[in-house]
């Protein structure tokens, strides 16, 4: 029952049956229910911002130097024509994936702050970057007393190189702060900003091996932000028909980002907060195995250990190791190292 209404729901927004890889999907045009904010000042369809928030804009955010802009410029040729953006070297060690679904609750933050720990204890370097202004991922890693230039802020407003991240749990964290949600007008009033994140990151070439960015649950600047910086996108799915319901939002913005982006892929689907015991879950799991390509095995939902472990700031695999959540992790972490082609531990 579920799934024909899930098929009639896909019909309706998505153009006929066309749920594959990005790859197989752009050129199929789409009616998505979702609009995409003020989307990169880039593309010719965003309109001038209004002049109170370009003067803003000039007050707060230094123009960027022309040899800074001309390098942005170059990405963003390369991500238009599809050539590689940055040096080959890059591309082969540091695997960047932006954990991303603009629906709230998905489970974003928590995958990026567990897999990410739990992918440091396993010897790996591990960044994370906080883009979400709700700062979840920074009060959850337990830091605190944030400034705003410790953020991605001064990156993408002020072209600068990703600041000096804090060091917690074995891990780097560019944590973010309530301002941040500044940057969301301000993005799109800057020719290129959005690019920003992607050639600081170009910029690290061989400082770690994973980079995880945390997305807000939108589909603005920052989202882009985040999701234009990465080699692949992960991307949590609720278990519930609020997930169902999320899919044809999400495929929009993705053949957006793939047409700047090209190359960007979605690694792994990941279905999230799985009661088994409930067939409305059971019914939805077996919807979203129908439709996805690469979808992992379902993380169980568990509720206090998720809770408690991010009142006390602390990952699940330092709160509680060994426990069953702590082998949730361990599983996903597995399922995402494969999807990324990391080394996988004997
Ligand atoms: N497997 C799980 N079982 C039970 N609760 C979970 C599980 N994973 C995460 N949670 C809890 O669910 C809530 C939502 O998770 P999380 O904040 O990670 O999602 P999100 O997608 O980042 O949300 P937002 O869109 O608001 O940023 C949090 O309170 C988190 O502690
Ligand atoms: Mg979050």
């Amino acid at each position: 029952m579920l799934r024909s209404m899930l098929r009639v729901l896909l019909r309706k927004h998505l153009n006929a049956d066309q749920w594959h890889p990005l790859e197989r999907l752009m050129p199929h045009g789409v009616d998505g229910s979702v609009q995409l904010t003020g989307f990169l000042a880039v593309t010719s369809a965003a309109p001038d911002p209004p002049d109170r928030t370009a003067a803003v804009n000039r007050r707060l955010s230094p123009q960027l130097s022309q040899e800074r802009e001309a390098a942005l410029q170059r990405d963003l040729c390369a991500g238009l024509t599809g050539k590689t953006m940055g040096p080959a070297r890059y591309r082969d060690r540091v695997k960047i994936a932006t954990v991303f679904n603009h629906a709230g609750g998905a489970g974003k933050t928590s995958m990026v702050r567990d897999v990410g720990h739990q992918l440091a204890t396993q010897g790996q370097r591990v960044l994370l970057i906080d883009l979400d202004p709700q700062a979840s991922l920074t009060k959850w890693l337990g830091v605190e007393h944030v400034d705003l230039s410790e953020t991605v802020y001064p990156v993408a407003l002020e072209g600068q190189a990703l600041p000096a991240p804090r060091s917690v749990h074995g891990l780097h964290l560019v944590p973010s702060h309530i301002s941040l949600s500044l940057a969301e007008a301000q993005i799109s009033g800057q020719i290129g900003a959005v690019l920003t994140l992607r050639h600081a990151l170009v910029q690290l070439k061989d400082t770690y091996d994973v980079v995880l960015i945390d997305s807000p649950p939108s589909l603005g600047q920052l989202a882009a932000l985040g999701a234009l910086a990465a080699d692949h996108l992960i991307v949590p799915v609720l278990t519930q028909q609020k997930g169902l319901d999320a899919l044809p939002g999400l495929q929009s913005a993705l053949e957006l980002y793939h047409r700047l982006r090209p190359e960007l892929s979605v690694a792994l689907y990941v279905p999230t907060m799985y009661e088994g015991r409930r067939s409305h879950d059971r019914e939805v799991l077996q919807a979203l195995r129908d439709i996805l390509p690469n979808l992992s095995p379902p993380v169980p939902l568990r509720g206090a250990v998720w809770l408690d472990s991010s009142s006390a700031g602390q990952p699940v695999g330092v709160f509680a190791a060994g426990s069953p959540v702590h082998r949730d992790v361990q599983d996903l972490t597995r399922s995402v190292m494969e999807a990324l082609n990391l080394d996988v531990p004997a």
